[in-house]
């Protein structure tokens, strides 16, 4: 069933045989450019089975778990980028800027009890389309307006976002007291502004977001969310003792993306900077990366075993999309440092054959939880999108530079709104707007 070595007229046989129905696996060979598009496209197909509110009044609007439509848009965004695929764009392109909201920032009026992290995602879509060159609508928000957004909402001292309070500084995960959350301090949230910064500053190359970038890492190695030593990326911190700046000690839970979300970031501030101090960092968590997740009793799989292995990241309904997004950012970084790709590229393919073995499922390919160990029967959306952005990671051995995601300074469109994400505030201009538009 595999591709390698194949003519011409295998690769027609297999393009046909999804229709005549096979039942065996993805088909994937990672070394070949046509069988990582079919895999694709068929783990794009499955995931966009999932997406229903395209044509609704509310596009993009996932209510099981708002940020979820991040991931999802992030998803076929990668999936165009490494296929040129189209047919999802449509979709993508109108709920993206829908979802922004009136402000221009990811927090629209249906979105209630949003969270740090959750508005971070939709940050970070928006700035990957930017990056991609993917066009912006006709009208309305460009998609460096929302990321920009996104990003001066989360850099205000309102108590929604940068707090020094407690904790010498971070954002809480919940923006709303009344949550639970809100107590604590999370690897992600701050991990994923940290990373929402660098890339602004290096699409836009300006130099304050270099500089929030800076404070967010300092902040997060002090309180030892990420230690700079051990390169062990903790979970959260909160208000108590044992740690420092008047915080616990942090909670050790380990997962892919908070690591994924502080690596990526320092691989976007040595792009920008050329200062080796960042690519150090970039390399040191990488390694602390494929250590923890990339495990050989699950043959170099990535693993998010803190669920899989008791298979409980089905019933949370975010588990199952980190390792999506942590393959993604690692194909993101190889094409925006050339040097890592050696590094990187590996450990995406074996991950790649791993997920392709596994989706079995259904008949129709579908990707379960587990990377490993076959079909676990597990279909979810969450799923559906991270078996997507794993098939589309592993096409970076084929992405050239004409794919390398671009700056302002290399063709990136650098129109944009600087005051998005404090429109809401600035009085009757945008307010009357907000009425008379939506
Ligand atoms: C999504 O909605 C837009 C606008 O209604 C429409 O142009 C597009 O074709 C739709 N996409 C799909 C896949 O149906
Ligand atoms: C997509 O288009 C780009 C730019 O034209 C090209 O470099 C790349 O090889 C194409 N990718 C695929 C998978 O065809
Ligand atoms: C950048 O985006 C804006 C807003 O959509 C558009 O008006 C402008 O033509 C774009 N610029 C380029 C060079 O594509
Ligand atoms: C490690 O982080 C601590 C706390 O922020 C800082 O004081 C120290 O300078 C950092 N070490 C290096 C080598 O950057
Ligand atoms: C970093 O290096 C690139 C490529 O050599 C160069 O274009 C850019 O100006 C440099 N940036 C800084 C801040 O030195």
């Amino acid at each position: 069933m595999r591709l390698k070595g194949a003519g011409h007229m295998a690769i027609v046989a297999l393009r046909i045989l999804p229709f005549i129905g096979h039942v065996y696996a993805l088909d994937l060979d990672v070394n070949s450019q046509e069988s990582i598009k079919d895999a694709g496209s068929t783990a794009a197909y499955n995931m966009m089975t999932w997406y229903k509110q395209n044509g609704t009044d509310n596009p993009g609007f996932i209510s099981r778990s708002w940020w979820t439509g991040a991931a999802l848009f992030l998803a076929c965004l990668n999936y165009w980028h490494a296929t040129n695929d189209t047919t999802y764009n449509e979709d993508v392109s109108i709920g993206l800027q829908h979802q922004g909201g009136a402000g221009g920032d990811y927090m629209p009026s249906w979105a209630i009890g949003v969270g740090n992290d959750d508005q971070m995602f939709w940050g970070l879509a928006a700035i990957t389309a930017a990056e991609y060159k993917f066009p912006n609508r006709p009208s309305g928000d460009t998609w460096l307006t929302l990321a920009e957004g996104v990003f001066n909402d989360q850099k205000s001292s309102d108590g929604k976002g940068w707090d020094t309070t407690i904790c010498g500084g971070g954002l809480r995960w919940q923006k709303e007291i009344w949550q639970s959350g809100y107590t604590m301090k999370n690897a992600v949230s701050n991990g994923g502004f940290f990373m929402l910064a660098a890339r602004l500053a290096w699409y836009t190359q300006e130099e304050e977001y270099a500089t929030w970038a800076e404070k967010v890492w300092d902040w997060s190695t002090s309180v030892n969310l990420v230690n700079n030593e051990t390169w062990a990326v903790a979970d959260s911190v909160r208000q108590g003792t044992g740690g420092p700046n008047g915080c616990t000690l942090p909670d050790h839970t380990r997962w892919t993306y908070n690591y994924g979300t502080y690596l990526s970031g320092a691989g976007y501030m040595y792009a920008y900077t050329n200062d080796t101090k960042w690519l150090d960092i970039t390399n040191n968590l990488l390694d602390s990366l494929f250590t923890t997740f990339f495990l050989p009793e699950h043959g170099g799989v990535i693993t998010d075993w803190r669920c899989e292995a008791v298979g409980q990241c089905y019933k949370d309904a975010n588990g199952p999309l980190f390792k999506g997004l942590t393959v993604s950012w690692l194909s993101d970084i190889a094409l925006i440092i050339p040097s890592l790709r050696e590094k990187i590229l590996p450990k995406l393919q074996v991950s790649a054959e791993g997920a392709a073995k596994s989706c079995t499922g259904d008949g129709k390919d579908l990707c379960g939880n587990r990377w490993y160990g076959g079909y676990d029967g597990q279909n979810s959306m969450e799923n559906a999108i991270s078996g997507s952005q794993m098939m589309s990671a592993v096409m970076l051995k084929f992405l050239g530079s004409s794919s390398k995601p671009v700056s302002t300074a290399t063709g990136g469109n650098g129109s944009s709104d600087p005051n998005a994400g404090t429109r809401g505030e600035v009085g009757i201009c945008c307010v009357a707007s907000y009425h008379n538009g939506r």
